[in-house]
Protein backbone atom coordinates (compact mmCIF):
# COMPACT_ATOMS: atom_id res chain seq x y z
CA UNK A 1 0.00 0.00 0.00
CA UNK A 2 2.78 2.38 0.75
CA UNK A 3 4.92 1.21 -2.42
CA UNK A 4 1.43 2.64 -4.62
CA UNK A 5 0.72 5.68 -2.36
CA UNK A 6 5.08 6.43 -3.25
CA UNK A 7 4.03 5.42 -6.98
CA UNK A 8 0.42 7.76 -6.98
CA UNK A 9 3.21 10.38 -5.67
CA UNK A 10 5.48 10.25 -7.96
CA UNK A 11 3.24 10.99 -10.71
CA UNK A 12 2.35 14.34 -11.09
CA UNK A 13 6.05 14.81 -10.04
CA UNK A 14 6.79 12.90 -13.07
CA UNK A 15 4.62 14.53 -15.51
CA UNK A 16 5.62 17.92 -14.27
CA UNK A 17 9.33 17.02 -14.97
CA UNK A 18 7.73 15.61 -18.40
CA UNK A 19 6.33 18.99 -19.30
CA UNK A 20 9.33 20.86 -18.04
CA UNK A 21 11.77 18.55 -20.98
CA UNK A 22 9.43 19.22 -23.55
CA UNK A 23 9.13 22.62 -22.90
CA UNK A 24 13.01 22.73 -22.56
CA UNK A 25 13.10 20.90 -26.05
CA UNK A 26 11.20 23.43 -27.51
CA UNK A 27 13.22 26.49 -25.88
CA UNK A 28 16.14 24.32 -27.61
CA UNK A 29 14.70 23.72 -31.25
CA UNK A 30 13.21 27.14 -31.69
CA UNK A 31 16.44 28.58 -30.16
CA UNK A 32 18.67 26.39 -33.01
CA UNK A 33 16.01 27.59 -35.69
CA UNK A 34 16.85 31.42 -34.95
CA UNK A 35 20.81 30.26 -35.08
CA UNK A 36 20.52 28.14 -38.02
CA UNK A 37 18.30 31.58 -39.79
CA UNK A 38 21.52 33.68 -39.32
CA UNK A 39 24.08 33.80 -41.84
CA UNK A 40 26.79 31.81 -40.99
CA UNK A 41 28.85 33.29 -43.67
CA UNK A 42 28.66 36.50 -46.92
CA UNK A 43 30.20 36.66 -49.69
CA UNK A 44 30.15 38.79 -53.17
CA UNK A 45 30.37 39.25 -56.70
CA UNK A 46 30.07 40.52 -59.42
CA UNK A 47 32.19 40.79 -62.90
CA UNK A 48 33.72 43.20 -65.57
CA UNK A 49 36.38 45.49 -63.35
CA UNK A 50 38.71 47.63 -65.48
CA UNK A 51 40.64 50.06 -63.29
CA UNK A 52 38.22 53.75 -62.74
CA UNK A 53 36.90 55.30 -59.84
CA UNK A 54 34.38 52.96 -59.87
CA UNK A 55 36.03 50.21 -60.04
CA UNK A 56 37.34 51.65 -56.85
CA UNK A 57 34.49 52.12 -55.31
CA UNK A 58 33.70 48.90 -55.55
CA UNK A 59 36.95 47.17 -54.22
CA UNK A 60 37.06 49.73 -51.25
CA UNK A 61 34.22 47.55 -49.80
CA UNK A 62 34.28 44.34 -51.50
CA UNK A 63 36.21 43.20 -48.61
CA UNK A 64 33.95 44.51 -46.03
CA UNK A 65 32.21 41.62 -44.47
CA UNK A 66 32.57 39.23 -47.02
CA UNK A 67 34.14 35.71 -46.80
CA UNK A 68 35.52 35.58 -50.58
CA UNK A 69 34.62 37.61 -53.77
CA UNK A 70 33.77 35.95 -56.94
CA UNK A 71 35.62 37.45 -59.91
CA UNK A 72 33.75 37.06 -62.89
CA UNK A 73 36.13 37.94 -65.89
CA UNK A 74 36.82 40.69 -67.43
CA UNK A 75 39.36 42.04 -65.24
CA UNK A 76 42.10 44.84 -66.27
CA UNK A 77 40.19 45.23 -70.04
CA UNK A 78 45.09 46.09 -70.13
CA UNK A 79 47.74 44.65 -71.77
CA UNK A 80 49.58 40.97 -71.39
CA UNK A 81 52.16 41.82 -69.16
CA UNK A 82 50.95 44.18 -67.17
CA UNK A 83 48.37 42.02 -64.65
CA UNK A 84 50.88 42.44 -61.73
CA UNK A 85 49.61 46.42 -61.97
CA UNK A 86 45.52 45.45 -62.17
CA UNK A 87 46.54 42.76 -59.42
CA UNK A 88 48.20 45.18 -57.21
CA UNK A 89 45.29 47.75 -57.62
CA UNK A 90 43.14 45.21 -56.36
CA UNK A 91 45.18 44.21 -53.60
CA UNK A 92 45.40 48.05 -52.19
CA UNK A 93 41.79 47.52 -51.35
CA UNK A 94 41.29 44.23 -50.54
CA UNK A 95 44.72 43.42 -48.73
CA UNK A 96 47.30 40.49 -50.21
CA UNK A 97 46.33 37.57 -48.06
CA UNK A 98 42.06 37.84 -48.80
CA UNK A 99 40.08 35.40 -51.54
CA UNK A 100 39.56 37.19 -54.64
CA UNK A 101 38.48 34.09 -56.61
CA UNK A 102 38.62 34.63 -60.24
CA UNK A 103 37.83 33.39 -63.45
CA UNK A 104 38.41 34.27 -66.92
CA UNK A 105 36.56 36.45 -69.24
CA UNK A 106 37.19 36.72 -72.78
CA UNK A 107 39.26 40.05 -72.42
CA UNK A 108 41.37 37.46 -70.18
CA UNK A 109 41.46 34.39 -72.46
CA UNK A 110 44.23 33.76 -74.86
CA UNK A 111 45.31 36.58 -77.40
CA UNK A 112 43.17 39.75 -75.02
CA UNK A 113 43.45 42.23 -72.78
CA UNK A 114 45.93 40.54 -70.17
CA UNK A 115 45.94 36.80 -69.60
CA UNK A 116 44.19 34.45 -66.76
CA UNK A 117 47.44 32.50 -66.31
CA UNK A 118 49.11 35.91 -64.94
CA UNK A 119 46.44 37.17 -63.02
CA UNK A 120 45.80 33.92 -61.44
CA UNK A 121 49.79 34.26 -60.98
CA UNK A 122 49.22 37.39 -58.32
CA UNK A 123 45.56 36.69 -57.01
CA UNK A 124 45.72 33.17 -55.94
CA UNK A 125 43.49 30.77 -54.87
CA UNK A 126 42.67 31.39 -51.19
CA UNK A 127 39.62 28.60 -50.80
CA UNK A 128 41.71 25.07 -51.60
CA UNK A 129 40.25 24.85 -54.92
CA UNK A 130 40.10 21.68 -56.64
CA UNK A 131 40.94 21.77 -60.39
CA UNK A 132 42.55 24.48 -63.02
CA UNK A 133 42.13 27.80 -60.74
CA UNK A 134 40.78 30.61 -62.98
CA UNK A 135 39.86 28.58 -65.70
CA UNK A 136 37.28 25.44 -64.14
CA UNK A 137 37.29 24.88 -60.57
CA UNK A 138 35.66 24.49 -57.04
CA UNK A 139 35.21 24.87 -53.58
CA UNK A 140 33.63 24.11 -50.79
CA UNK A 141 32.63 26.73 -47.60
CA UNK A 142 32.06 25.83 -44.09
CA UNK A 143 29.70 22.61 -45.85
CA UNK A 144 27.13 24.96 -46.75
CA UNK A 145 28.12 25.62 -50.88
CA UNK A 146 29.94 24.52 -53.36
CA UNK A 147 30.71 26.87 -56.06
CA UNK A 148 31.80 26.59 -59.57
CA UNK A 149 33.43 28.46 -61.72
CA UNK A 150 33.35 27.90 -65.02
CA UNK A 151 34.66 29.51 -68.63
CA UNK A 152 32.87 28.36 -71.37
CA UNK A 153 33.15 29.52 -74.70
CA UNK A 154 36.57 30.92 -74.08
CA UNK A 155 39.61 29.35 -75.12
CA UNK A 156 42.70 29.23 -72.67
CA UNK A 157 46.40 28.12 -73.60
CA UNK A 158 44.56 26.84 -76.68
CA UNK A 159 41.89 24.84 -75.13
CA UNK A 160 38.53 25.53 -75.79
CA UNK A 161 36.00 25.57 -72.79
CA UNK A 162 32.36 24.28 -74.57
CA UNK A 163 30.13 22.79 -72.17
CA UNK A 164 28.81 20.90 -74.83
CA UNK A 165 26.56 17.73 -73.53
CA UNK A 166 28.02 14.71 -73.16
CA UNK A 167 31.86 15.95 -73.54
CA UNK A 168 34.62 15.97 -71.06
CA UNK A 169 33.82 19.88 -69.82
CA UNK A 170 29.67 19.17 -69.53
CA UNK A 171 30.37 16.17 -67.60
CA UNK A 172 32.53 17.31 -65.03
CA UNK A 173 30.55 20.25 -63.97
CA UNK A 174 27.46 17.75 -63.96
CA UNK A 175 29.64 15.32 -61.80
CA UNK A 176 30.40 18.35 -59.54
CA UNK A 177 27.47 19.40 -58.72
CA UNK A 178 25.37 16.08 -58.41
CA UNK A 179 28.55 15.32 -55.90
CA UNK A 180 27.35 18.79 -53.82
CA UNK A 181 24.11 17.11 -53.71
CA UNK A 182 25.07 13.94 -52.30
CA UNK A 183 26.86 15.41 -50.30
CA UNK A 184 24.39 16.81 -48.43
CA UNK A 185 25.85 20.58 -49.38
CA UNK A 186 22.98 22.85 -49.20
CA UNK A 187 23.66 25.79 -52.22
CA UNK A 188 25.43 24.86 -55.27
CA UNK A 189 26.45 28.01 -57.16
CA UNK A 190 27.96 27.86 -60.51
CA UNK A 191 30.13 31.53 -61.36
CA UNK A 192 31.05 32.08 -65.49
CA UNK A 193 31.90 35.38 -67.41
CA UNK A 194 29.56 34.68 -70.73
CA UNK A 195 26.15 34.61 -71.12
CA UNK A 196 22.93 32.92 -72.46
CA UNK A 197 19.71 34.76 -71.63
CA UNK A 198 19.59 38.45 -71.51
CA UNK A 199 18.30 41.67 -72.29
CA UNK A 200 21.26 43.73 -72.07
CA UNK A 201 23.82 43.25 -75.97
CA UNK A 202 25.02 40.15 -75.89
CA UNK A 203 23.51 36.54 -76.71
CA UNK A 204 23.82 32.84 -75.39
CA UNK A 205 27.26 32.39 -75.81
CA UNK A 206 27.71 29.49 -73.33
CA UNK A 207 25.39 27.39 -75.16
CA UNK A 208 22.05 26.12 -75.24
CA UNK A 209 23.50 22.74 -73.80
CA UNK A 210 24.96 24.07 -70.70
CA UNK A 211 21.92 26.18 -69.39
CA UNK A 212 20.06 23.82 -70.05
CA UNK A 213 22.41 21.80 -67.42
CA UNK A 214 22.36 24.26 -65.17
CA UNK A 215 18.56 24.64 -64.87
CA UNK A 216 18.19 20.98 -65.28
CA UNK A 217 20.57 20.56 -62.34
CA UNK A 218 18.23 23.11 -60.43
CA UNK A 219 21.39 24.96 -59.95
CA UNK A 220 20.52 27.38 -57.24
CA UNK A 221 22.14 30.39 -58.65
CA UNK A 222 24.04 31.14 -61.80
CA UNK A 223 26.50 34.01 -61.48
CA UNK A 224 27.44 36.25 -64.76
CA UNK A 225 28.98 38.89 -66.00
CA UNK A 226 30.07 40.04 -69.84
CA UNK A 227 26.82 42.24 -70.15
CA UNK A 228 27.81 45.14 -68.16
CA UNK A 229 24.51 45.70 -66.63
CA UNK A 230 22.55 44.05 -63.73
CA UNK A 231 19.79 41.47 -64.37
CA UNK A 232 18.06 39.58 -61.65
CA UNK A 233 15.80 36.85 -63.62
CA UNK A 234 12.44 34.96 -62.64
CA UNK A 235 13.43 31.34 -61.10
CA UNK A 236 13.24 29.15 -63.82
CA UNK A 237 12.96 25.67 -65.31
CA UNK A 238 13.86 26.09 -68.69
CA UNK A 239 14.94 29.04 -70.48
CA UNK A 240 14.01 29.68 -74.76
CA UNK A 241 16.78 31.90 -76.75
CA UNK A 242 14.81 34.68 -78.34
CA UNK A 243 11.47 33.99 -77.35
CA UNK A 244 9.89 34.21 -73.80
CA UNK A 245 7.69 30.97 -72.46
CA UNK A 246 5.90 31.77 -69.70
CA UNK A 247 5.92 27.75 -68.53
CA UNK A 248 9.65 28.42 -67.79
CA UNK A 249 8.59 30.16 -64.70
CA UNK A 250 8.67 28.60 -61.47
CA UNK A 251 8.43 31.77 -59.82
CA UNK A 252 8.25 35.38 -60.76
CA UNK A 253 10.00 36.92 -58.00
CA UNK A 254 8.05 40.07 -58.04
CA UNK A 255 8.21 39.48 -53.99
CA UNK A 256 11.86 39.33 -54.13
CA UNK A 257 11.28 35.85 -52.35
CA UNK A 258 12.01 32.29 -54.05
CA UNK A 259 11.91 28.99 -52.75
CA UNK A 260 14.63 26.95 -52.99
CA UNK A 261 14.68 23.36 -55.71
CA UNK A 262 11.28 25.13 -57.39
CA UNK A 263 14.20 26.36 -60.50
CA UNK A 264 17.19 28.66 -61.02
CA UNK A 265 17.63 32.31 -60.19
CA UNK A 266 20.42 33.74 -62.79
CA UNK A 267 22.31 37.17 -61.65
CA UNK A 268 23.98 38.94 -64.18
CA UNK A 269 26.33 41.34 -62.42
CA UNK A 270 29.06 42.89 -64.95
CA UNK A 271 28.59 46.40 -63.55
CA UNK A 272 31.93 46.61 -61.18
CA UNK A 273 33.87 49.82 -62.85
CA UNK A 274 33.94 49.33 -67.16
CA UNK A 275 31.50 51.38 -68.92
CA UNK A 276 27.23 50.06 -68.84
CA UNK A 277 25.41 48.68 -71.52
CA UNK A 278 21.78 49.48 -72.36
CA UNK A 279 19.13 47.37 -71.19
CA UNK A 280 16.10 46.26 -73.55
CA UNK A 281 13.10 46.26 -72.09
CA UNK A 282 11.80 45.31 -75.42
CA UNK A 283 14.12 42.41 -75.71
CA UNK A 284 12.55 38.68 -76.65
CA UNK A 285 13.61 37.61 -73.52
CA UNK A 286 12.81 40.10 -71.43
CA UNK A 287 10.08 37.95 -69.89
CA UNK A 288 12.49 35.56 -68.20
CA UNK A 289 13.81 38.84 -65.92
CA UNK A 290 12.49 40.02 -62.50
CA UNK A 291 15.10 42.86 -62.35
CA UNK A 292 17.86 45.15 -64.30
CA UNK A 293 19.88 48.23 -64.24
CA UNK A 294 21.82 49.32 -67.20
CA UNK A 295 23.41 52.47 -68.47
CA UNK A 296 19.94 53.59 -69.88
CA UNK A 297 18.17 52.30 -66.19
CA UNK A 298 19.30 54.06 -63.23
CA UNK A 299 22.94 53.63 -64.39
CA UNK A 300 24.55 52.11 -60.66
CA UNK A 301 27.67 50.40 -60.45
CA UNK A 302 28.80 47.89 -57.84
CA UNK A 303 28.54 44.08 -56.90
CA UNK A 304 26.42 42.14 -55.24
CA UNK A 305 26.26 40.54 -51.82
CA UNK A 306 25.23 37.30 -50.63
CA UNK A 307 24.28 36.28 -47.45
CA UNK A 308 23.93 32.22 -46.67
CA UNK A 309 22.85 30.09 -44.12
CA UNK A 310 21.19 26.76 -43.96
CA UNK A 311 18.16 28.10 -44.54
CA UNK A 312 18.43 30.54 -47.07
CA UNK A 313 20.75 32.80 -48.94
CA UNK A 314 20.14 36.74 -49.11
CA UNK A 315 21.08 39.00 -51.85
CA UNK A 316 21.68 42.32 -51.96
CA UNK A 317 22.92 44.59 -54.77
CA UNK A 318 25.24 46.56 -53.15
CA UNK A 319 26.04 50.38 -54.66
CA UNK A 320 29.62 51.75 -55.01
CA UNK A 321 28.76 54.87 -57.29
CA UNK A 322 26.85 56.31 -60.11
CA UNK A 323 23.16 55.92 -59.90
CA UNK A 324 20.54 54.90 -57.01
CA UNK A 325 19.72 51.53 -58.61
CA UNK A 326 18.97 48.39 -55.61
CA UNK A 327 17.48 45.17 -55.29
CA UNK A 328 17.29 42.21 -52.89
CA UNK A 329 16.19 39.03 -53.15
CA UNK A 330 15.86 35.80 -51.26
CA UNK A 331 16.04 32.15 -51.95
CA UNK A 332 14.69 30.13 -48.89
CA UNK A 333 14.84 26.65 -48.46
CA UNK A 334 11.32 24.23 -48.63
CA UNK A 335 12.69 22.45 -45.25
CA UNK A 336 13.77 19.00 -46.70
CA UNK A 337 16.85 17.95 -47.98
CA UNK A 338 17.91 19.93 -51.48
CA UNK A 339 16.95 17.92 -54.39
CA UNK A 340 19.57 15.46 -55.74
CA UNK A 341 18.08 13.88 -58.41
CA UNK A 342 15.94 15.96 -61.61
CA UNK A 343 12.41 15.62 -61.11
CA UNK A 344 11.94 13.90 -64.32
CA UNK A 345 8.27 15.50 -65.48
CA UNK A 346 11.04 18.89 -65.05
CA UNK A 347 13.45 17.21 -68.16
CA UNK A 348 10.87 16.73 -70.44
CA UNK A 349 10.02 20.59 -69.88
CA UNK A 350 13.10 21.65 -71.33
CA UNK A 351 12.90 23.37 -74.85
CA UNK A 352 16.15 23.17 -76.35
CA UNK A 353 17.89 26.64 -77.22
CA UNK A 354 19.48 27.11 -80.97
CA UNK A 355 23.47 27.10 -80.52
CA UNK A 356 24.71 30.60 -81.90
FE1 LIG B 1 33.28 42.98 -70.16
Amino acid sequence: MNLGGYSMALRPVSRMLSAVLALLMLVGMAIMGAVRAEAAFTFAAAGDFNQTSDTAASLATAASGNDFFLALGDLSYGTVGAEGVWCDFVKSYVGSSYPFELISGNHDADNADGFIRNFTACLPDHMGSTGDYGVEYYFDYQGLIRVIMIAPNLTIDGVNYEYLQGNSHYNWLSSKIDQARAQGIKWVVVGMHKNCITMGIKSCEIGSDLMNLLISKRVDLVLQGHDHVYQRSKQLTCATEGSYSATCVADDGADNAYTQGAGTVLVVAGMVGTGLYTIDTGDSEAGYFAKWMGDNINPTHGYVKFAVSQNQISAQFVRSSGGTFSDSFTITSSGGNPPDTIPPAVVTTLRPLTTP
